[in-house]
């Protein structure tokens, strides 16, 4: 080969080696760009935003739960002893208790005392099976001092009477001489429990009773009023809020009675469209539709947070999302009252998102609760007789369990789109903490199937000297666990960060979860 031609094929190389470049280049999404204001540490993000839900419903409480003393499946008090172990891993800071609609049926004096003689009853709302209140208040709240977590009970206004609410609280909270307290005794718990959350109906514009905002805001300061505090204990009366985008529920409620409650609870399900389809069976365009519902969150908290600011511009009154989450077809073969489903990749950037959400509205989202806790809805927990999986959804509670009582550090992204036909929603999504040791996190979803993200981290504030990080994703978008598989979605180690003079630039796999830890 003469010189000409040696240079022209270098001509050659180089240009195809500049059209390889550039069509690499379209595969990868374009740039992303996160600033972190590390040096305006904002609102404290309450733990309890990372709270539970356990209804009678399905096989969450009985089953889930509760396998009772006699069981061969190991249990202290008749409480699954796998199940305590694996939810003190995710922190479960607050657990909200007996519904959900059931908690408007039900009338706790069935639930106390020796369980042989406890009467049974029909749960008309999830299956009409027999509920034998073999889980009753000492049973939950021996599940809390379990587990290490707050109670939140949610009373029956629907179809109890004032004084049952009232003597529900003073049975669980009083210390002096009362038939209830005494009751209470002899039933084998001396002492007073602390309870903080109560909540004064649930749904009460729909399965708790069918009211108008109106009728319900007049409900709720006759009951609440007879909510009492014993003694040092301080009950946290939480209202029943609106459905999903009801504002009109919201302006009334804060209208009528804002200054008499603690909490406003907001319910808001992003199922799997009008049709309901299968958990782990669905295309992109499903996939996509999910996230974009999930994102909606985002408008519910803002704009309910704005009525809110109308009549209580100081943000005493806390939004509690006290139900969320993902709502699908139930499993094929199961009881469609039971409400079981599968839990994919899918569900848990649906959790990541809410999460990041919720973080990021701290100052007036101060409790939510993923429905529910296990075997029904979102759960972070399937078991099948004495085996239990975790699901993806616990994986990411397990990771975002780092913002438990951080400071918020309020952030910015400009991230490119995750373009559907044309439909878009912003590819990542993000939230940023810094905890009481100083260190820093950032919890990241990249939303897009099948585009990683760079992203690069402006970090105002903060010098980066070390940085780690864990990841959650999987090759499938509908990839997850199951009892003969257990393990094909878990937490591995994320090495796709690396810190840059202003602080640090991380890859983003497509449909992924991240948690970095900055020291
Ligand atoms: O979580 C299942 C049900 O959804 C709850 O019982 C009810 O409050 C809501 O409609």
């Amino acid at each position: 080969m003469n010189l000409k031609q040696l240079l022209v094929t270098a001509l050659l190389v180089a240009g195809l080696a500049a059209v390889s470049a550039i069509a690499s280049d379209k595969e990868t999404a374009p740039s992303g760009r996160l600033v972190i204001h590390a040096d305006q540490p904002s609102d404290t993000i309450s733990r309890n935003i990372y709270g539970h839900f356990s209804e009678h419903l399905g096989r969450c409480i009985y089953e889930g739960i509760w396998v009772g003393e006699d069981s061969p499946i190991p249990n202290t008090r008749g409480i699954r002893n796998d199940v305590v172990a694996a939810l003190k891993r995710i922190k479960v800071p607050v657990l909200r208790w007996p519904g959900g609609c059931f908690a408007d049926e039900y009338h706790w004096q069935d639930g106390i005392g020796p369980r042989s003689q406890r009467p049974s009853m029909v749960n008309t709302h999830w299956g009409g099976v027999v509920e034998n209140n073999q889980f009753g208040t000492h049973e939950f709240l021996d599940l809390c001092e379990q587990l290490g977590c707050e109670p939140y009970i949610c009373g029956n206004l629907g179809s109890g009477s004032v004084q049952e609410m009232q003597q529900w609280v003073e049975y669980i909270t009083f210390d002096g001489i009362s038939p209830l307290a005494e009751l209470r005794r002899n039933n084998g718990h001396p002492a007073p429990w602390k309870l903080k959350f109560f909540a004064v109906g649930n749904e009460n514009w729909g399965c708790g009773g069918n009211m108008t905002a109106q009728f319900y805001s007049d409900q709720y300061k006759r009951y609440a009023t007879y909510v009492r505090n014993f003694g040092t204990n301080q009950i946290y009366k939480v209202a029943c809020g609106p459905n999903g985008g009801n504002y009109q529920w919201t302006e009334t409620l804060m209208h009528e009675a804002g200054k008499r409650m603690a909490g406003l609870a907001l319910h808001y399900y992003c199922g799997s469209g009008k049709k309901k389809q299968l958990a782990a069976v669905f295309d992109e365009g499903d996939w996509f539709a999910q996230l974009q519902r999930a994102l909606q969150m985002e408008e519910l908290v803002t704009k309910h947070s704005e009525v809110m600011d109308k009549y209580d511009p100081d943000r005493k009154v806390a939004l509690i999302v006290d139900e969320w989450g993902t709502w699908h077809q139930v499993e094929p073969g199961t009881n469609p009252g039971f409400l079981y489903q599968q839990n994919t990749l899918r569900d848990a950037l649906v959790a990541g998102v809410t999460l990041n959400i919720f973080n990021n509205h701290c100052r007036r989202v101060r409790m939510a609760n993923i429905a529910q806790m296990i075997n029904v809805l979102q759960a972070v927990i399937l078991t099948e007789k004495e085996k239990m999986i975790l699901t993806p959804t616990f994986h990411v509670f397990e990771m975002f369990a780092v913002h438990h009582d951080a400071r918020l550090l309020p952030s910015e992204i400009q991230c490119p789109d995750y373009e559907f036909g044309s439909a878009k929603l912003p590819q990542i999504n993000a939230s940023a903490s810094r905890d009481r040791d100083g260190r820093i996190h950032v919890t990241l979803c990249n939303l897009d199937p099948k585009n990683a993200s760079e992203v690069a981290c402006k970090l105002d504030g903060a010098k980066v000297a070390r940085i780690s990080g864990r990841i959650l994703t999987a090759p499938e978008m509908s990839a997850h666990n199951t009892f003969g598989s257990p393990e094909t979605l878990k937490t591995a180690t994320f090495e796709g960060t690396r810190i840059s003079a202003d602080g640090f630039v991380t890859t983003l796999p497509a449909k992924s979860i991240v948690v970095l830890e900055i020291e």
